[in-house]
């Protein structure tokens, strides 16, 4: 338990007595400039406007009545209602000692866990996955990463764009190429060039349109050799997919397309048609509801055609009935805001319970503020980034060290050209847009992932030197202001993974690796290790070098992002 958790655990059980009504907090923050104390509560604010007392009177019954943890000053009442705490470096050494004993870093699984569906990634078949992909994909993960370690069972899905009608076109000039077998290494390109080719064919003459409507309810009615091409879509572009999973490190519990829910389709719009929660409307079938927009929710065309909305309708069905999932966090672009506010609302009205979240991102932007974009203006290809972040590392890197061997070179070139690409994308807050460029990424100093691990890097550096070989143990002595504030920042770890976990914030997380790796530096600075005065203030000092390194590789392993114990 952290510092804080175990005040606000406190200061909940005195807040329940005495104000029966007032919720369950949090009530303790850590205070941001440490001359007014480590933490404070606002508690008497709240329950002050309640009641109808005095805050200050409250806050002064609090500061006497409900007593800190052992080894805090007494707390002081600030302000117009305030509560400030101070901890004493004793009860700092002691907290640093068992939290160094605790293999999980002071973090505690959840007393109610939930089985949690994250659908993340996503991206659609036949088409190269572009830059606007990397926030799903990553986020998606640190949400499951983040939440699996606070106590959930996460289930990841990959809910794969297989179905649509994009299909009808790519057929059409694919087909009329002769079905060629496609080129394992440039498949992609291929089908892209297929695609590109049939709607253009198809826009510029109405008998060509008609035979792609023709392609896509040929295959939509499961004819044999239609549906045979499309599997061998699905399977390399699936293949495409997978090396970018490898290469970022990503995994999937399911990989479930949209197709996989055609069965389902006419049967959830049917229900809906029958509980009068969807009406037809010009051959149509929708959902209406003037307080999302005037334009009503499509769910049938009236072709017939299903849409993207029939079949997260189904999806979500299936999540509850067969994956029994208490929660499902979907994790996709702004832009899908207004779709998501349609499916929830819609999901409610059709009685399902369980909560839904969109948790979506901003868009990555070029130096020019606009969406990034190729220099010919075509959306850049994930592949592509993920190539030139291993370049660019490498270029630095054999400055740092031109005395690597060839595949040790490679190896370090790619993991630190995707830690500081999947930093780069975490660190800003996930809501905003954020502007890309390659030198801040990679750079050595400033908030990115090169600094942060180089900072463990150090700190196992430091262990090597001092001749052990796993981080130490030991009591721990607190002389210097740097290794108390290091000691007090590294008691903060859970709070901050569970902040990040359930605000759905990674970049919580960011910021305060980039603070511990400055506060490490700070501490290295001011409070010498290896030629400490005596050696139980060696001891000392090494065991805090040591948790620092493990907080910083467990914090970064969250974010999705591997070490390495030398540059
Ligand atoms: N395939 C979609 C896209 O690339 C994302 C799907 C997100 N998930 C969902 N259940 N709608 O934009």
């Amino acid at each position: 338990m952290s510092l804080r958790a175990e005040l606000e655990a406190r200061v909940q059980t005195w807040a329940q007595k005495h104000f029966p009504q007032i919720g369950s907090g949090p009530w303790v923050r850590a205070c941001t400039d440490p001359r007014h104390g480590h933490f404070q509560t606002h508690l008497p604010m709240v329950a002050a406007k309640q009641v109808g007392e005095n805050p200050r009177d409250i806050a002064s019954r609090l500061a006497k009545e409900c007593a800190p943890p052992p080894n805090w000053e007494t707390p002081e009442v600030a302000g117009s209602g305030f509560v400030n705490y101070r901890v004493q470096p004793a009860a700092v050494a002691q907290a640093v000692e068992s939290l160094r004993k605790d293999p999980s870093l002071g973090i505690t699984a959840t007393t109610k866990p939930e089985t949690i569906v994250i659908d993340f990634s996503s991206p659609n078949i036949a088409k190269a996955m572009h830059v606007g992909h990397i926030r799903s994909t990553l986020l998606g993960d640190t949400l499951s990463r983040l939440l699996t370690r606070c106590g959930h069972k996460v289930i990841r899905i990959n809910h794969l764009g297989d179905w649509g009608t994009q299909f009808g076109k790519l057929l059409l000039a694919y087909r009329n190429a002769g079905r060629p077998p496609l080129d394992p290494s440039r498949s992609i390109e291929q089908l892209e060039e297929f695609y590109k080719k049939g709607h253009e064919e198809s826009e510029a003459d109405p008998a060509k349109m008609e035979l792609a409507r023709a392609e896509l309810a040929a295959l939509q009615s499961g004819e044999p050799e239609r549906t045979q091409d499309w599997k061998h879509f699905c399977q390399r572009s699936s293949e495409h997919f997978q090396e970018i999973y490898r290469r970022l490190g990503v995994t999937f519990d399911l990989e479930k397309g949209e197709s996989s829910y055609q069965s389902q389709l006419s049967i959830v719009v049917d229900e809906l048609l029958k509980k009068g929660i969807a009406e037809q409307s010009q051959g149509a079938v929708v959902v209406k509801n003037p307080k999302i927009s005037e334009e009503p929710f499509l769910i049938r065309k009236s072709d017939g055609a299903f849409l993207y909305g029939t079949t997260d309708l189904a999806a979500l069905q299936s999540r509850i009935l067969e994956l029994h999932a208490d929660r499902i966090i979907y994790v996709t672009d702004g832009r899908q805001q207004l779709h998501f506010q349609w499916l929830f609302d819609t999901a409610i009205r059709w009685g399902k319970t369980v909560p839904l979240e969109h948790v979506w991102f901003g868009s990555i932007l070029g130096p020019d503020r606009k969406p990034l974009k190729s220099r010919d203006g075509s959306p850049i290809k994930l592949i592509d980034l993920l190539n030139e972040a291993k370049d660019r590392a490498k270029k630095i890197l054999l400055e740092k060290r031109p005395d690597l061997d060839e595949k040790t070179l490679e190896t370090k070139s790619e993991l630190l050209g995707i830690a500081s690409l999947k930093y780069a994308d975490q660190m800003p807050g996930r809501n905003l847009d954020y502007v890309f460029t390659w030198e801040k990424l990679l750079a050595f100093d400033g908030n990115t992932a090169p600094y942060i691990l180089n900072a463990y890097v150090r700190s196992r550096s430091i262990l090597r030197k001092a001749g052990v070989n796993a981080p130490p143990s030991h009591k721990i002595h607190l002389e210097e202001p740097a290794e108390e504030e290091l000691s007090r920042h590294l008691l903060r770890f859970s709070d901050v993974i569970e902040l990040a976990a359930s605000d759905r914030k990674p970049h919580h997380l960011c910021g305060y690796l980039f603070e511990t790796a400055g506060l490490f530096h700070r501490f290295f600075e001011n409070c010498p290790v290896l030629q400490a005065k005596t050696q139980s203030l060696q001891e000392s000092r090494l065991t805090l070098t040591g948790l620092t390194g493990d907080v910083l590789r467990d914090g970064l392993n969250l974010l999705g992002i591997s070490t390495l114990e030398e540059m």
